[in-house]
């Protein structure tokens, strides 16, 4: 029996549809002439149910990983409702009770858009979405994070609700717009590419001026599948790995960040610069942080001191996020599988293989981990899979730098971008918007973006045929 290879272990298997094993029985009470009556239905019917569900080009990103059992199913549709749920102020219909009083946006798949990542804001004078913009002042904060603005805190929440219970996207903290600066760069062959990059331009700003002083970041929505994979791969395991390419003149570092859920240091592996510990803290943050939306661990609402309004808006709830959501949304999260990849076949995408190797791209991108133990969702357990990343920091030279330092991370440092999934992004959602703040069209704009530590990979990439180049694309592009 075929099963749909959904899944992206090396070797995973998922388990036959309870259907096909039922038809697999012999029908031995059946007499003849009811059997041969019957078989045209059921020969009918084998064909339906054991073909597989066509997945629709915009929901590759939202597949679960193969071998669920039927309870894990029902927790993920739970999790995936949640994802979905739009929030609203207290006491509006229409959502759940939590949203702002300063937000960024009223769910999680309203920048996240059917799981995939975010699209930039390329028309002039449209206020970002989908993005969001990191703040900080020097000195480091109490837990050795980035230190937060004393007006503005640590992100910039462009949307607030009104103090009339009137849903209403006026005021937020502040406008927050994007001029693109444009500049060329020629490859060997006499190529010219355009490449652009974010000038970010803050406007009516509702609670004083944001000072010379303040070091920001641009940081475009990252997909969200594969969680589950990411955070299975042992501590053990990714230290090795920056053992190994410190033999390859490489310095890929972890970052070491807060665990506010156990209170202690530990390993980062999530977002732009791994500042997230892990999924289920991920959740939580990005619901005070984007949504302001408190839960059991975030329990104040996301109001700096001087916002007073905010501060004494009635919650939704105490916490606004009840503690089985965050469960079903952490389920959800880690369940939520990559796209297979696709065209492996191709004498082309064979060639393009052999360049990034050749590149020395599969340093950083290294193309196969594994996973430890994994009691969240045990069926991740000692698997193989093929992110294409280390999930280790890399200077990445002044072109890429933010200039702003967040845990162990420096400001020209980025967690090595896992490259799975990335030709179907825009299947998914349109966005073709790669790098940390989404200035690369493509992928060919987002290598050549690549400094520091990646420079020699990038001048390999940039000293090839257009023949050589595009199959490395063409390669990146199937995986
Ligand atoms: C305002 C848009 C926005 C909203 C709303 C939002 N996110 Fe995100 N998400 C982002 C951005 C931007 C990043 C990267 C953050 C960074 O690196 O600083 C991110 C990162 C993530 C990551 C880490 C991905 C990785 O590869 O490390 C996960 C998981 C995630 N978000 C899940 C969620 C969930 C669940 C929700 C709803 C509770 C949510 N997000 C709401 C924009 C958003
Ligand atoms: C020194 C480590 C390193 C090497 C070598 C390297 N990369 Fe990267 N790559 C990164 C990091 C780190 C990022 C994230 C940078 C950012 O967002 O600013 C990245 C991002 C990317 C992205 C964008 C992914 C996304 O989702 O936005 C692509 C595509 C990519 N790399 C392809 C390549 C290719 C192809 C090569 C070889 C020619 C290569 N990289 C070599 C570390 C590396």
């Amino acid at each position: 029996m075929k099963v749909r290879a959904t899944g992206r272990t090396v070797d995973g298997r998922g388990a036959a549809p309870a259907a096909a094993r039922k038809f697999a029985r012999p029908a031995i009470a059946l007499t003849l002439a009811a059997a041969a009556l019957l078989l045209p239905f059921t020969v009918a019917t084998q064909v339906l149910r054991s073909a597989p569900k066509p997945i629709k080009p915009d929901e590759v990103y939202m597949q679960p990983v193969p071998g669920l059992t039927h309870q894990q199913l029902q927790k993920f549709k739970a999790g995936e409702k949640q994802f979905r749920a739009p929030w609203v102020v207290f006491p509006l219909l229409g959502g759940e009770w939590g949203l702002g009083p300063t937000f960024l946006a009223s769910s999680c798949v309203g920048c996240h858009v059917q799981g995939g990542r975010g699209r930039t804001s390329d028309t002039p004078g449209t206020i970002v979405f989908e993005q969001l913009l990191r703040l900080s002042v020097p000195g480091e904060g109490p837990d050795g994070g980035p230190m937060p603005h004393p007006t503005y805190g640590d992100q910039l929440q462009v949307f607030g609700v009104n103090v009339g219970l009137k849903e209403n996207l006026k005021p937020g903290e502040a406008e927050l717009y994007i001029d693109w600066i444009a500049h060329s760069v020629t490859l060997g062959d006499g190529t010219v590419v355009e490449l652009r990059k974010p000038a970010v331009r803050i406007e009516k700003p509702n609670f004083g001026p944001i000072d010379e002083k303040v070091m920001t970041s641009l940081r475009n929505t990252q997909v969200v599948f594969g969680m589950g994979y990411l955070e299975a791969v042992s501590e053990q395991d990714i230290l090795k790995l920056a053992e190994l390419q410190k033999s390859q003149g490489l310095n890929g570092r972890p970052n070491y960040v807060r665990d506010d859920i156990n209170q202690r240091t530990t390993l980062g592996r999530f977002g732009w610069k791994a500042n997230q510990p892990s999924i289920r803290q991920q959740i939580v943050a990005a619901f005070h942080g984007d949504m302001g939306v408190t839960s059991s661990l975030y329990i104040e609402e996301n109001c700096p001191p001087v916002q007073a309004a905010c501060r004494a808006m009635p919650p939704g709830n105490r916490p606004e996020l009840l503690d089985y959501a965050w469960d079903d949304l952490t389920f959800w999260s880690v369940a939520l599988d990559a796209p297979p990849p696709r065209n492996q076949d191709s004498p082309v995408v064979k060639r393009g293989e052999q360049l990034f190797e050749a590149a020395k791209c599969a340093q950083c991108h290294v193309p196969e981990l594994k996973t430890g133990s994994f009691p969240l969702l045990p069926q991740l357990s000692d698997k193989r899979f093929r992110a294409y990343t280390d999930l280790l920091l890399h200077d990445m030279g002044e072109g890429l730098a933010d200039g702003r330092p967040d845990f162990k991370a420096g400001p020209r440092d980025w967690r090595t971008a896992p490259l799975w999934g990335i030709g179907v992004s825009k299947q998914v959602n349109g966005s073709v918007n790669l790098l940390h703040d989404g200035r690369a069209r493509s992928v060919a704009e987002a290598i050549l973006w690549h400094g520091g530590e990646a420079q020699r990979s990038r001048d390999a990439f940039a000293a090839m045929s257009r023949e050589e180049r595009d199959a490395l694309v063409e390669f990146v592009n199937s995986l």
